[in-house]
């Protein structure tokens, strides 16, 4: 069989494949598209943007851990008026989805940016950054709230027609209710996982290693536990389900679309090898054709427990 469906649909999105590239880990596209072809990948998330730009947290911002690393970027970014001049043309011109993904300080710069952006064609959908845990006066706040999570939700829908996703921390008692609760509102799908809160110390000069003193974990270490809260909000919850949190290879993607991932998007290991994305969804292709699946869409949540 060499005809394998990997077309996916995330709400009203269509996607050639469900490989994504993740918020953070790719900037705007423009690097990597020296490396990898974009026309191949399913969608590029470009890196969270708030109304003003944004310096992020002092160095040093990043440490590598076992299987994985620490980051505490804190959402540095462009803002929204750069984002639109200098990145948008670039976009424009690359034929792949793009999915532009939004963090703020508050419940109305949210607003504010998706009434921005919602009219350029370019953008295909919104991701809606809700859980970064490296900024103090913003996403951690609104991640661990379920209230908050709602109201941003329920006042963003309106907004705009374009798919809605809303991307869920990891750092909450129970991640099925947060995606419940956005389904309410009318979300079109979550991303789950964000990072997971973390730290590391130098033990000579017994300082945290990163300035911020915590971080986002990320990468293989992460891998188990994104898995789970894949499965968690999969089981529960009517919604499609965007896995991410530490995919490296096309087994570890196959692995969360059979745990009710309807797409994946990688990250961290794009920093270790920048081709991974294109690996990755021929993996699926070979994968499927050797497991005789026609269609990418039926091994969503094919698990048998
Ligand atoms: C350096 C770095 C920067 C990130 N920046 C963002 C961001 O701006 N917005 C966002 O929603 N997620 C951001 N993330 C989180 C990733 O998109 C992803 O959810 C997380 O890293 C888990 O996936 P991974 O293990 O494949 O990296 C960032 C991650 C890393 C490592």
């Amino acid at each position: 069989m060499s005809d394998v469906n990997l077309s996916v649909k995330i709400g009203s999105l269509e996607l050639k494949n469900p490989v994504m590239l993740a918020s953070g880990t790719v900037g705007y596209g423009e690097e990597i598209s020296r490396i990898v072809d974009l026309t191949q990948v399913g969608a590029i998330i470009t890196k969270s943007i708030s109304l003003e730009p944004r310096k992020g947290n002092p160095p040093e911002r990043i440490w590598e851990t076992s299987s994985g690393m620490l980051n505490a970027i804190g959402l540095a970014n462009i803002g929204l008026k750069r984002f639109v001049d200098e990145k948008i043309p670039f976009l424009e011109k690359i034929n792949t989805t793009v999915i532009c993904n939004i963090a703020a300080s508050s419940f109305d710069e949210y607003a504010e940016c998706v009434k921005s952006l919602k009219d350029i064609e370019t953008i295909k959908a919104f991701e809606i950054n809700v859980s970064c845990p490296n900024v103090k006066d913003g996403g951690l706040l609104f991640g661990n709230d379920i209230n908050a999570v709602r109201e941003i939700t329920s006042l963003l829908r309106p907004i705009t027609d374009k798919p809605l996703i809303i991307k869920l921390s990891p750092n909450t008692a129970s991640i099925k209710d947060f995606a419940q609760a956005v389904k309410e509102e009318g979300a079109d799908a979550v991303s789950a996982i964000n990072t997971l809160v973390g730290t590391a110390f130098n033990i000579y000069t017994r300082k945290p290693r990163i300035k911020n003193i915590t971080g986002g974990l990320s990468g293989p270490a992460i891998k188990p536990v994104a898995l789970a809260k894949v499965l968690e909000i999969s089981r529960d919850v009517d919604i499609p389900v965007i896995g991410v949190g530490g995919i490296s290879s096309w087994e570890d993607a196959a692995e969360f679309i059979i745990a009710g991932a309807s797409a994946v998007q990688i990250g961290t290991a794009n920093f270790v090898n920048p081709k991974i994305s294109e690996e990755v969804i021929e993996g699926l292709r070979s994968y499927c054709t050797a497991m005789n699946i026609s269609d990418i869409n039926d091994l969503v949540a094919s698990y048998t427990l």
